[in-house]
């Protein structure tokens, strides 16, 4: 019932656009990535949101409150009913919460900013700037996982050779359908550090005792250096107590240039509004490409 959504990284891979602008609130055609987030955590029945941000992120708070001003003037306005609505819908999709990472220590530290938040149950991690679109919402397919085999989930897919080094990579073995045991994991390996080319890509579902670990693994955190979350996560492969689902859907990396242009493309493509009209316009862009 509880997610966690961490979006207080730097995000310099797409800098300088999220430089007054968070990344996580970069726009898909419409709607900015994080509000496909939480559509997607609210989809898998999830209730209670946290994100966390930090100084100059206040910009995503705005957006998941109510903007009186905005929505008085479109009030009873002629064909602005339905742009009215979904304004006003933002501001009440789940209850969202917000807590400050006051210094950027890497993801692992970021999650350890919502124990309080957690307390003593399970809960899903939506990274900020992975978007992922999927019939039977990824979060969802993750929490019945973890549902099923009581163990943490981490939702992966294969990732080419070339890329497996900006990624982590997981040593696996099947289990059934979709899910595989995951034993270790090693974050950005080195060519003969890849187990396999699957990696986590940005869903994941952890039992809360991660919270007493993470705080562990912080006292060893020199500065300088970043808390992994996928530290902890291999911590509980190595005891047989980890899942790695090969979820059903597309994942689109916001946190890097070439990976907005692709969701911007591919959303726009199936969107009710503009949909037909950008493919007529593609077909014509690609003829002249050659
Ligand atoms: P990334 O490592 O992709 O984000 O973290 P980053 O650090 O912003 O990336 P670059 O390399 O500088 O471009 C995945 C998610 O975790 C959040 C980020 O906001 C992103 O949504 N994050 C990362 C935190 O919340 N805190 C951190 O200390 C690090």
């Amino acid at each position: 019932k509880k997610a966690i959504m961490p979006a207080a990284g730097l995000g310099t891979r797409v800098l300088p656009a999220s430089k007054a602008v968070p990344k996580e609130m970069l726009n898909i055609v419409d709607k900015p990535a994080i509000q496909y987030l939480v559509e997607e955590a609210v989809a898998a029945g999830i209730e209670d949101i946290l994100i966390i941000t930090n100084r100059g992120k206040g910009v995503i708070e705005d957006h998941f409150d109510h903007s009186f001003e905005l929505e008085a003037n479109l009030a009873g306005k002629k064909n602005k009913e339905k742009i009215y609505e979904e304004v006003k819908a933002v501001a009440t999709l789940a209850n969202i919460y917000f807590i400050r990472q006051k210094e950027t220590k890497g993801l692992g530290h970021a999650i350890l900013c919502g124990k309080s938040f957690v307390g003593d149950e399970p809960f899903a991690v939506l990274y900020g700037d992975d978007v992922t679109v999927s019939d039977d919402p990824v979060t969802a397919q993750l929490c019945r996982a973890y549902e099923k085999y009581g163990k943490g989930v981490v939702g992966v897919k294969e990732v080419p050779d070339e890329l497996i080094s900006m990624y982590c990579s997981l040593d696996v073995t099947p289990l059934e359908g979709r899910a595989m045991s995951c034993h270790k994991i090693i974050e950005k390996p080195t060519p003969e550090q890849v187990m396999s080319n699957y990696a986590i890509l940005g869903r994941v579902v952890l039992p809360p005792e991660v919270f007493g670990m993470l705080e562990k693994g912080l006292t060893t955190v020199k500065p300088g250096e970043e808390l992994y979350l996928t530290d902890v996560m291999s911590e509980l492969g190595a005891r047989g107590d980890l899942v790695a689902y090969d979820f059903d859907g597309i994942r689109y990396d916001m946190g890097n240039k070439l990976g907005i242009m692709k969701a911007n493309c591919e959303v726009a493509l199936k969107h009710p509004e503009i949909g037909e009209s950008f493919k007529a316009y593609l077909k014509e862009l690609v003829k002249t490409l050659g």
